[in-house]
């Protein structure tokens, strides 16, 4: 089976997550998500091909398995925001925010609405599974719009004329509506394309509520979130626990461009929230 060779074509994995945020745009109509033409955004277009061209059942089977087992070391939530923080964008150092600033906008945005604690701390957590960049995956597979893979594509995918290059394409039995898959099995069932959600989830299913776990888990799920996608897979608690997903997916859409958060100021009241729910160290 032959993969493209991995590339970075984004400046930044961040050039992802402000491709989405401009995507939905408060207020922007729906009817331009299929907008998108590769000469527009030539960075992110290539890393979509990257991205839809390796995803293969077989590759995300197999990073399950690799970081499932969750063998690369303990750390504190907090020592693995910093770690976060050593991914620099070479490209801008000075403008963009940071990776822990991105978490605790996100956090305190919620934290202001008055939600649960739980929901905050899962606002402070989402995007840390971005670690697999530091691990050495290539961008393709560690962000991205996350989707099924083992059965057809949806329509409701970014830059779907990309899975053309994808060989499980070839395989039949992978390209039914169901594949692989049973109606209505539940998402747990499902295999998504790897990256930082599934990471991310792994490392706390054992600590966190059920909706902060499908928050992390699926807040990459664009297709099915904002598009309705994929509803022939999902069971009823997904549907329920999917409202969860949509709540938290605005904060960390439309928290960025809130005022630069006092890293130091904050800690304390994080440190305590994160000692609530999860021990000190945890394995990665
Ligand atoms: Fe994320
Ligand atoms: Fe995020």
């Amino acid at each position: 089976m032959s993969t493209l060779q991995p590339q970075q074509p984004l400046q930044h994995i961040d050039q992802w997550d402000d491709f989405v945020a401009a995507r939905y745009q408060e207020g922007k109509d729906a009817s331009e998500f299929r907008n998108y033409d590769e000469k527009a955004n030539p960075g992110v277009a290539e890393f979509y091909r990257f991205n839809h061209a390796n995803q293969t059942l077989a590759f995300v089977l197999e990073k399950e398995k690799e970081y499932g087992a969750l063998k690369r070391g303990k750390k504190s939530i907090w020592a693995a925001a910093d770690y976060l923080n050593t991914l620099v964008d070479d490209s801008d150092p000075d403008t963009d925010l940071c990776q822990i600033e991105h978490l605790l906008q996100t956090a305190e945005a919620i934290r202001k609405d008055g939600h649960p604690r739980w929901f905050i701390l899962a606002g402070f957590m989402h995007d840390l599974g971005k670690v697999l960049c530091l691990y050495g995956e290539p961008q393709w597979a560690v962000v991205g719009d996350t989707f099924p893979v083992g059965c057809a594509y949806s329509d409701q995918i970014i830059f779907p004329e990309f899975f053309a290059l994808n060989p499980d394409m070839r395989v039949p039995e992978y390209q039914t509506k169901y594949g692989i898959y049973e109606p209505n099995c539940g998402l747990d069932n499902v295999h998504l394309s790897w990256g930082h959600d599934e990471y991310i989830y792994r490392v706390t299913k054992n600590y966190l509520p059920e909706p902060a776990l499908y928050m992390l888990r699926y807040h990459s799920f664009y297709p099915a979130h904002r598009h309705g996608a994929y509803r022939h897979l999902m069971s009823a608690r997904d549907e329920t626990m999917f409202e969860w997903v949509r709540k938290f997916n605005a904060y960390d859409l439309y928290s960025k461009g809130a005022a630069k958060p006092n890293q130091a100021e904050l800690k304390p009241f994080y440190e305590d929230l994160i000692a609530e729910y999860v021990p000190a160290e945890i394995d990665w």
